[in-house]
């Protein structure tokens, strides 16, 4: 089966929407807010993120760059594998180095990478401390820890920006998904 008969199958050209920011951003409450909002307009969405793939495929990774790096490597791997089957992949992940997410567009295709700067800044997402971590990064307990005592690297020129500390989540999902979904339309 080809990827046209695919697209007109689901009736949707696929693509994969790349999540990349700090944890505690909101990176996967957005990618699942967006699955719901796609949903609704009848697109085949997955979400791929920490939970789902850190606990599985890669759980033999751990959080040095060389780790980050293949990490990303593989989830890019799935992405397009996802994509090929019609899917359109919605993936949250703090991907902090530019390289690495340089080859994700690589990988994906640069017709179908979508990038999207959840910009959610330090002291929010240090202050939600959702899990925890940054605590912990703080007092040593947790090594090369996403902005504490590892980099991030902004993207340069994605496709959108969003901080979810200014707009509920709801809102920005609907306004993040106007931007990109005539890009999935058949
Ligand atoms: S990435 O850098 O390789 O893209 P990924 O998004 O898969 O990271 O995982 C990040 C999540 O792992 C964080 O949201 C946090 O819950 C947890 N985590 C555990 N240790 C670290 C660490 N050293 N740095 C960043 N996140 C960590």
């Amino acid at each position: 089966m080809s990827l046209e008969d695919r697209a007109a199958l689901l009736g949707q050209h696929p693509a994969t929407v790349w999540l990349t920011g700090l944890s505690g951003a909101g990176k996967s409450t957005l990618a699942f807010a967006l699955e719901h909002y796609l949903t609704g307009k009848g697109h085949a969405c997955f979400v791929l993120d920490g939970d789902n793939v850190r606990h599985g495929l890669n759980r033999d990774l751990g959080f040095s760059a060389e780790h980050r790096t293949e990490n990303i490597r593989r989830i890019a791997e799935v992405a397009r594998l996802m994509n090929d089957a019609g899917l359109v992949v919605l993936s949250a992940f703090i991907s902090p180095y530019r390289a690495d997410r340089e080859l994700a567009r690589q990988i994906i295709g640069e017709d179908r990478f979508i990038e999207v700067y959840v910009a959610t800044p330090m002291v929010i997402c240090e202050q939600r401390d959702v899990k925890g971590l940054y605590q912990r990064a703080r007092s040593g307990e947790i090594a090369d820890f996403t902005g504490i005592s590892a980099p991030y690297e902004p993207p340069e020129n994605p496709m959108a920006i969003i901080d979810t500390s200014l707009a509920t989540v709801d809102v920005a999902s609907a306004q993040l998904a106007q931007i990109f979904m005539p890009r999935l339309r058949f």
